[in-house]
C-alpha cells in the first residue's frame, strides 16, 4: 500500500472525481465515442496514512475511478505503476477486484506508456477514443518529450508537477548545480541547461580579490516561476491549460502544481471552475 500525503492527497481525487463526473456526463449521450482513463502513477489502488494511533487509509484514484458508473462509466481502463509491490497489488485491488471491467495493468516507466498511448490515438483505427488521463507523480519522472508526444491528441489530463519538491529543489542558491541535476532539470522541462539558468537566475559582478568576477544569483519565487513556465510549456502541446490548484504542505509551503490540459475549451473551463473550488 502506498504511503504518503497530507489532506491534498484527498483533495487531488477530489479534483480528478470531479472532473471525471463532469467529462462523463458530456460522454453520456455521445456513445460512438470509446472512452479510456489512463493512469500514469496508478500507485497500489489504496493509500495510508500512518497517524498517531491508527492508520487512515483513502481509497486512490484508480478504484475511485472504476467505481463511477453514473452518468456513465469508461469503456478501458489503463493503469501503469513501475513499482513491483504496488503493481502486485494494484491488478488485485482493480482487474482482479473488478472482472467484468476491461481493465490493462502493466508494470512500466509512465514515460514509455505516454508515448505508446499517444501513437495508440494516432492510430486512424482509434479515432473514436476520447481520453481522460491522470499524471500523478511523486517526484520529476515525468520527461518533456513524453508530454510533447501528446500534442495535438484528443485527449484531458490531469497533471501535477513537482515545483516546490522537484525543480526548486535542484535550483541551488548559487547556481552551481551538478551535472545530473541540470540533465534531471532538462529532461524534465525540456529547456536546456542554458535555458534554465536564464529563467531562474541573475548575474551581476562582484569585486574579489582577483578581480572581477560574474556571480549568480537565484532569483525570488522559483516555485511559483518554475509553475508558470510549465504551464507556458503545456501551452505549447495543448490549446488550452487550466489554472493551478496549489498543493502545499502544513507550513504552507507549495509542494505541487497541478493543471488540467485539453485542446477542448469548455473542458479547461470546467477545470478551472473545479480549481477554484478548491484553490479557496
Ligand atoms: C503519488 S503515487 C500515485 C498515487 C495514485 N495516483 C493514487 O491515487 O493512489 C505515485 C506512484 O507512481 C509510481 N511510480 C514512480 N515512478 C514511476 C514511473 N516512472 N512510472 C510509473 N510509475 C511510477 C510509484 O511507485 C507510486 O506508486
Amino acid at each position: 500500500m502506498n504511503k504518503f500525503g497530507g489532506d491534498w492527497t484527498k483533495i487531488k481525487i477530489e479534483i480528478l472525481v470531479n472532473y471525471a463526473k463532469a467529462f462523463l456526463s458530456i460522454m453520456k449521450g455521445r456513445k460512438y465515442y470509446k472512452l479510456l482513463y489512463f493512469d500514469g502513477f496508478a500507485g497500489s489502488g489504496f493509500i495510508s496514512k500512518d497517524k498517531k494511533k491508527d492508520v487512515e487509509i483513502t481509497v486512490g484514484a484508480a478504484r475511485r475511478i472504476i467505481e463511477i458508473s453514473d452518468p456513465r462509466p469508461f469503456d478501458i481502463y489503463y493503469f501503469v505503476e513501475k513499482d513491483p509491490k504496488n503493481f502486485k497489488l494494484l491488478k488485485q485491488n482493480t482487474k482482479e477486484a473488478f472482472p467484468e471491467k476491461k481493465i490493462h495493468v502493466i508494470r512500466e516507466d509512465c514515460n514509455k506508456k505516454i508515448i505508446d498511448l499517444a501513437n495508440y490515438l494516432r492510430d486512424p483505427e482509434n479515432k473514436n477514443v476520447r481520453t481522460l488521463a491522470y499524471i500523478d507523480p511523486c517526484g520529476m519522472q515525468v520527461e518533456w518529450r513524453s508530454i510533447e508526444s501528446l500534442k495535438g491528441l484528443p485527449l484531458d489530463m490531469w497533471i501535477l508537477v513537482p515545483t516546490g519538491l522537484g525543480v526548486n529543489r535542484l535550483l541551488t542558491r548559487n547556481g552551481n548545480i551538478s551535472d545530473i541535476w541540470i540533465e534531471r532539470l532538462e529532461k524534465f522541462l525540456g529547456l536546456s541547461g542554458k535555458e534554465i539558468e536564464k529563467r531562474f537566475y541573475s548575474k551581476k559582478l562582484e569585486q574579489t580579490l582577483f578581480g572581477e568576477e560574474s556571480m549568480k544569483t537565484k532569483e525570488r519565487g522559483a516555485i511559483k516561476k518554475s509553475a508558470e513556465i510549465y504551464q507556458e510549456r503545456l501551452k505549447e502541446i495543448f490549446k488550452f491549460v487550466s489554472e493551478p490548484y496549489e498543493l502545499k504542505n502544513s507550513q504552507n509551503s507549495i509542494m505541487y502544481h497541478l493543471f488540467l490540459t485539453s485542446n477542448n475549451k469548455a473542458a479547461v473551463k470546467i477545470g478551472n471552475d473545479i480549481v477554484k473550488k478548491y484553490n479557496n
